[in-house]
C-alpha cells in the first residue's frame, strides 16, 4: 500500500517536517509531482534543511528515496540539493533514484516563466520562476525532455531544438528578459553531469515490485490543495495536481492501492504568491502570526500572507483528497492570543454558503467566524497530549468534530521532536 501526505492549504504546512518524523516507519518515500517551486524544511541536532526536489526521507538510513515521474527536476538546483548534503555522508546513490519518465526543466523555462509573469503585469500568479509552468506545458503538450532521454547520446539536439522553440517563444513576449543563454547551459550540462551519478529507474515498476513485497511506501506531496491546477483558486496555482489522484498519475500507483490519506494544515493559513485568501488579516494578528511564525517562503523568501483557519477551504481539501488523518502545524504560534477565530462559513451574493464557491476573488466571498478562547501556554517544550492547555484541546475538538477526521499529530515546533501524537 502506498500511504499519501498532502497539505491541504496553499503549501508550506509542514510537509517536510512530518514526512522526516515518519519515515522510520517507511521503505520508500516518494515525491510524485511539482518541483523546486517546493521548499521543504526539516530540523534536527540543531540544524536545519531546505529540500526542494529531493525527498524528505533522504536523512533516514532504513529508506529509498524516489522522485517520481509526475515531478519536474531542475538539474541546476538538484546538483546544488546534492552538493549541500555531501557533508552529511548519506551515501546519496544507493538510496536516491530517479524516475525516466520524470520531466527535466530547462533554462529556457525559467526564462519562460519569468517572461510570462513580466507579461501578466499586476495579474501575476507570483510564480516562484523556477520554470514550473512551461515545464508541464511542454510536458502536456508533448514536446517535453525527460530524465530518460539523457541516457540516449542524442539528448543534446532534442535539447538544442527545444531551446530554440523557446527562444522564439521569449522573444514572442517582447518584455525586457536579459539572459546569457551559454552561461545558464554550461551550469545546467554540469546539473546533467550529476543527476546522471545517480540511478535513473522505471519508478512506476520499482513501486509495484516493492508493494509486492509488502514494502511501506509514502508519497510525499508537494504544495497544497489549493494550488492544484483543477481544484485549486484557478488561475493562482501551480502546474500539477497536488491532491491524491495526483499520487496515482505521478507514481503510477493504482487507487486502490492507496491507503492512508495523511492531511497536514497549519492552526491558521498562510498563503505565498498572489490569488484570493478570504481570511487573509492585515491588522497586527496576522503581522504575530507571520513574526512569530516566521512566515518567509523557503524557496523565495518571500513573507508569507497570513490569516486565521479556513474550515470552508479545508473541509473542501478534505472531501477531494478523501483525507483519513489530520496533522495540526505550528499550533505554538498561536500562544498568546486571547481567542482565536475559525471561519465556518462564507456570505457569498448576499447568502450563507459552507462550501467554496467557483471564484473567491475580491469581496466575492466574506468570512463567516466563530470564535473561539485562546491560551497563552508556550506549547514547545510538550511532547505529550496529555499536557496540552485546555483551550487548545477545545479548539482541537472544534476542528475535528467540523471536519469528521481526527487530528493524529499536533505539531508544537520547527524541531522533529517538537511532535505530539494523540
Ligand atoms: P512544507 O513546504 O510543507 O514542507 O513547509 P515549509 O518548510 O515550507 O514551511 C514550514 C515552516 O514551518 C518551516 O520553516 C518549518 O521549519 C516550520 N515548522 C514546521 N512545523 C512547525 C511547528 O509546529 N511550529 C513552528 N513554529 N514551526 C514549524
Ligand atoms: P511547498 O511544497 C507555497 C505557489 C507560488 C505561486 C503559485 C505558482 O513548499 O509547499 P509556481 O512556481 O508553481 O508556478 O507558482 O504557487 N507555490 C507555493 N507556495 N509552497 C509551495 O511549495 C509552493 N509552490 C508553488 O508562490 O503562488
Ligand atoms: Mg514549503
Amino acid at each position: 500500500m502506498v500511504d499519501l501526505l498532502l497539505g491541504l492549504q496553499w503549501g508550506d504546512e509542514g510537509k517536510g517536517k512530518i514526512v522526516d518524523v515518519l519515515t522510520k516507519d517507511y521503505d520508500i518515500i516518494a515525491r510524485f509531482q511539482g518541483g523546486p517551486n517546493a521548499g521543504h524544511t526539516l530540523e534536527f541536532n540543531g540544524i536545519k534543511h531546505v529540500l526542494h526536489t529531493i525527498p524528505s526521507g533522504i536523512f533516514h538510513k532504513n529508506a529509498i528515496n524516489i522522485v517520481g515521474n509526475g515531478v519536474v527536476i531542475d538539474p541546476v538546483i538538484f546538483k546544488k540539493e546534492l552538493d549541500n548534503l555531501e557533508k552529511f555522508n548519506l551515501d546519496i546513490a544507493a538510496k536516491l533514484f530517479i524516475s525516466r519518465k520524470a520531466h527535466l526543466i530547462l533554462p529556457t523555462h525559467r526564462l519562460l516563466d519569468a517572461a510570462s509573469e513580466t507579461a501578466k503585469g499586476k495579474a501575476k500568479i507570483g510564480s516562484t520562476l523556477k520554470g514550473i509552468g512551461p515545464t508541464y506545458m511542454d510536458k502536456t503538450g508533448r514536446n517535453g525532455m525527460r530524465v530518460g532521454d539523457l541516457e540516449f547520446d542524442n539528448w543534446k539536439d532534442k535539447y538544442r531544438s527545444l531551446a530554440n522553440k523557446h527562444e522564439g517563444m521569449i522573444a514572442y513576449y517582447n518584455v525586457d528578459i536579459q539572459y546569457d543563454l551559454k552561461e545558464l547551459e554550461d551550469e545546467f550540462c554540469e546539473g546533467i553531469e550529476a543527476l546522471k551519478k545517480l540511478k535513473f529507474i522505471d519508478s512506476e515498476q520499482y513501486v509495484f515490485d516493492a508493494m509486492a513485497k509488502g514494502k511501506k511506501i509514502l508519497a510525499e506531496g508537494a504544495q497544497g490543495s489549493l494550488l492544484d491546477i483543477d481544484f485549486g483558486t484557478y488561475p493562482f496555482v501551480t502546474s500539477s495536481n497536488t491532491t491524491a489522484a495526483g499520487a496515482c498519475t505521478g507514481l503510477g500507483v493504482a487507487p486502490g492501492k492507496i491507503g492512508r490519506v495523511l492531511g497536514i494544515f497549519k492552526a491558521y493559513t498562510t498563503r505565498v504568491g498572489s490569488g484570493p485568501f478570504p481570511t487573509e488579516l492585515f491588522d497586527d494578528d496576522g503581522q504575530t502570526m507571520g513574526r512569530v511564525g516566521n512566515e518567509f517562503g523557503a524557496t523565495t523568501g518571500r513573507p508569507r500572507r497570513c490569516g486565521w483557519l479556513d474550515l470552508v477551504a479545508l473541509k473542501y481539501a478534505v472531501q477531494i483528497n478523501g483525507v483519513t488523518d489530520l496533522m495540526m502545524m505550528k499550533a505554538d504560534v498561536l500562544s498568546g492570543f486571547e481567542s482565536i477565530k475559525v471561519c465556518t462559513a462564507y456570505t457569498y451574493k448576499g447568502k450563507k454558503v459552507e462550501h467554496l464557491p467557483y471564484n473567491i476573488e475580491g469581496n466575492n466571498v466574506v468570512p463567516v467566524y466563530t470564535e473561539l478562547k485562546g491560551w497563552s501556554k508556550d506549547l514547545t517544550t510538550l511532547t505529550k497530549a496529555s499536557e496540552l492547555p485546555p483551550a487548545l484541546n477545545a479548539y482541537i475538538a472544534f476542528l475535528e468534530e467540523q471536519l469528521e477526521v481526527p487530528i493524529k499529530i499536533v505539531s508544537v515546533g520547527p524541531d522533529r521532536l517538537q511532535t505530539i501524537h494523540r
